[in-house]
């Protein structure tokens, strides 16, 4: 392992969001001790003695060519911006390291010229919670903890099982009952979770466990872990490396809990602080219809007060319903100036299918960004010239079943986005059953190739 190098960020602190008190020893939910409410990290350091901007970048740059498992990682690789722990605590499986794709296809669809995706699902777990997940779990193993904790609608819980598995420490998952992909659930199964499918959602999953972090000395990882969205900064700093500092116009992330909004959100105002970047991209926030109440409570009252929904969405990684980090999240808007928009069942497929023609596989949540582009286009907040970043959460193996009941035209079946759905049918590609002969299959290439020409 690599010597901890002296850095600002060694001066970090917990603050609460709303009334600012610091807080050395959080309780096991990560509440403020005095009014209650959710706690971020800050680098006090960084008021007087401001790390040197040009210093940094270089310093990153140099890792690349590292072996050192802290330099390949692509989260601690900016430990600089990041809490300091000592490093034998750190457990990493290189997480971070993701893509930025052209999306050609897609930008045509939607019209604009610079259509780019940061690939979060090509993450070791295939989400973008491993970024976060590496810095709260080394936290849990710098503290000694045997058990670490979290909700789940699926991928958060994928991620804690493999870091806890890889610390030596158990893990405990609560995950809604019927509502968590297979791909999902098998993740945490062959990491060694202790699986517990609750009859209730990932709302009631949540509070059930805010009561048994209470009890028994478990530590929570979902993104109330102020450490959890420190990690998932990495994934703005490194968008902007690759894009060699140009900050894009529009960066554009779904939002269940929002925490990975905070998150982005954070890094790219500290970022900003720092002289590293300059403007701020304009950070908008996409919801799915049926688990909207980020864009209820904007819409509604300027996002002074959210009110929970009863959640329903098949992209159920964000089937949530009283999100966490709203607040956190209602600053990102107003900070950069973002938007946020909700889009329908029918417009998750059909975005979903369209960024897979451009060979990218995403999982439903991811591709609500492309939904929410092409309305953000029609509104003329997104205008053709801009440069626009979509944040593809998760991979499209965690959720097969979704894609094949596309292609096999059974997503909508029988339920009230029926007529709806009949716009699906040109991207539809169901599997086909032949003979096992060679005319059988000739046959079938020519009537695509004339389809296609
Ligand atoms: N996309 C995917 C693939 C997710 O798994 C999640 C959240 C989100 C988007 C939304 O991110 O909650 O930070 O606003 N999944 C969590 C989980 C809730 O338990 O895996 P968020």
């Amino acid at each position: 392992m690599t010597q901890q190098t002296a850095h600002p960020a060694s001066a970090s602190q917990l603050r609460c969001i709303a009334c600012g008190a610091t807080d050395d020893k959080p309780g096991p939910n990560f509440r403020c001790s005095v009014c209650g409410d959710l706690l971020e990290m800050a680098y006090p350091g960084w008021d007087s003695n401001l790390p040197d901007a040009a210093a940094l970048k270089r310093t990153w740059h140099q890792r690349h060519a590292s072996r050192l498992p802290l330099d390949q990682s692509g989260v601690w690789r900016f430990r600089e911006l990041l809490p300091a722990i000592p490093d034998e605590s750190i457990i990493t499986v290189r997480e971070g390291n993701t893509p930025l794709y052209g999306l050609p296809c897609c930008a045509r669809i939607a019209g604009v010229e610079h259509l780019l995706a940061k690939h979060q699902g090509m993450n070791p777990t295939g989400s973008f919670k491993d970024t976060g997940m590496t810095v709260a779990a080394s936290v849990a193993h710098q503290h000694g903890f045997r058990w670490v904790a979290c909700a789940s609608t699926g991928n958060t819980s994928a991620s804690m099982a493999a870091y806890a598995a890889r610390g030596g420490m158990r893990s405990l998952v609560l995950i809604p009952e019927g509502k968590v992909s297979w791909g999902k659930l098998s993740q945490a199964l062959d990491y060694g979770a202790v699986t517990c499918q609750l009859k209730t959602d990932f709302d009631g999953c949540m509070r059930v466990l805010n009561e048994v972090v209470q009890r028994m000395p478990v530590y929570l990882l979902n993104s109330v872990n102020p450490y959890r969205i420190e990690g998932q900064k990495t994934a703005a700093i490194e968008l902007m490396e690759q894009l060699d500092w140009k900050v894009p116009d529009h960066v554009i992330v779904p939002g269940g809990n929002l925490g990975n909004s905070s998150a982005l959100g954070k890094a790219f105002l500290e970022m900003q602080q720092l002289g590293l970047i300059s403007p701020l991209p304009k950070i908008s926030i996409i919801q799915a219809e049926g688990a909207n109440p980020l864009v209820r409570a904007m819409r509604e009252n300027g996002g002074r007060k959210l009110v929970p929904v009863q959640a329903e969405t098949a992209a159920s990684a964000i089937r949530i319903g009283n999100p966490a980090s709203w607040k956190k999240a209602v600053r990102v808007l107003e900070a950069s100036g973002g938007m946020v928009e909700q889009v329908s069942e029918v417009e998750i497929a059909l975005a979903k299918a369209e960024i897979g023609v451009d060979g990218i596989g995403c999982e439903p949540a991811s591709a609500v960004t492309l939904a929410g582009l092409k309305k953000l286009v029609k509104q003329g907040f997104v205008k053709s010239g801009e440069t626009v970043v979509l944040i593809l959460t998760g991979h499209l193996l965690k959720d097969p079943e979704f894609t094949l009941k596309f292609h096999r035209g059974d997503l909508f079946a029988g339920t009230r986005h029926e007529d709806e759905a009949k716009i699906l049918a040109a991207e539809q590609r169901p599997p086909i059953v032949l003979d096992a002969t060679v005319d059988a299959v000739v046959h079938e290439l020519q009537k695509n190739e004339r389809l296609s020409s």
